[in-house]
């Protein structure tokens, strides 16, 4: 596997953490500063969400958070090609856990119409991230693989694309809509939440270098990965 920029790896600060309720907690109190500070600062707070179901306890959290609801912007890193209401769509998640049950003003929830065909969907959405770029805030996940969002090691995109539209996603649904590296590293702060042994090892890859998806996000963004100690290569199991 090609190697990393040795820059690429400087540039990531990784904090190794108790448990994913220690993740859930650090994540949403680095969502909350990271927003006051952006609303103080531009008057608005533009964040992109994770999918998958290790960002569920952070977003359980934010919930129960008091903020400027309403200078928040809401985006999706990647949505899986299922109807709305499917329990698989990362939009589904983020709703029951967090959404529905703030005041952030309904057009500012930005969801990606992942209905239809992945082009057609990718190609609609780029023009609301072009107009959103660039971000305050990504959260993303990682997979087993190293994949990210759903950008797979083995999957080439067209570099100059914001979103792309995926088929064969190794993960299931093999369709899937994602934000490219590029548009993901348009963001003044990247903050990875990884948990679980099962992720252990595309960490130890990660911090050896191995050019993954996850570790091409960048080079400006600020990445900080919080790990809980089962995904921390260091920690003992
Ligand atoms: C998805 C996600 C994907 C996810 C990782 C980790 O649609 O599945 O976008 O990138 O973040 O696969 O998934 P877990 O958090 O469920 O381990």
């Amino acid at each position: 596997m090609k190697r990393q920029h040795p820059k690429s790896l400087k540039r990531v600060r990784w904090l190794s953490l108790r448990d994913p309720e220690e993740v859930a907690q650090r994540a949403c109190a680095h969502v909350l500063r990271c927003a006051a500070r952006a609303v103080n600062e531009r008057g608005r707070f533009s964040l992109v969400l994770a999918g998958g179901s290790t960002p569920a306890s952070t977003y359980q959290r934010l919930a129960r958070a008091a903020a400027d609801w309403h200078h928040w912007q809401i985006y999706f890193s990647d949505e899986r090609c299922l109807p709305p209401d499917n329990a698989e769509r990362n939009s589904r998640m983020a709703q029951q856990t967090w959404l529905d049950r703030v005041t952030i003003p309904a057009e500012n929830i930005h969801i990606i119409a992942a209905e239809n065909e992945p082009e057609q969907g990718a190609r609609a959405y780029a023009s609301q991230v072009a107009a959103a770029l660039p971000f305050d805030l990504v959260l993303l996940g990682l997979g087993n693989d190293g994949h990210t969002a759903s950008l797979f090691p083995d999957q080439k995109h067209p570099a100059s694309e914001l979103v792309h539209a995926v088929r064969n996603a190794p993960k299931p649904p093999p369709e899937r809509i994602t934000l490219s590296i590029a548009a993901l590293s348009r963001s003044r702060e990247v903050l990875f939440l990884v948990t679980g042994r099962d992720k252990r090892d595309a960490v130890a890859a990660w911090q050896a270098g191995a050019c993954l998806p996850a570790a091409r996000i960048g080079p400006d963004a600020v990445v900080t990965v919080l790990l809980d100690a089962d995904a921390d290569p260091s920690r003992p199991f």
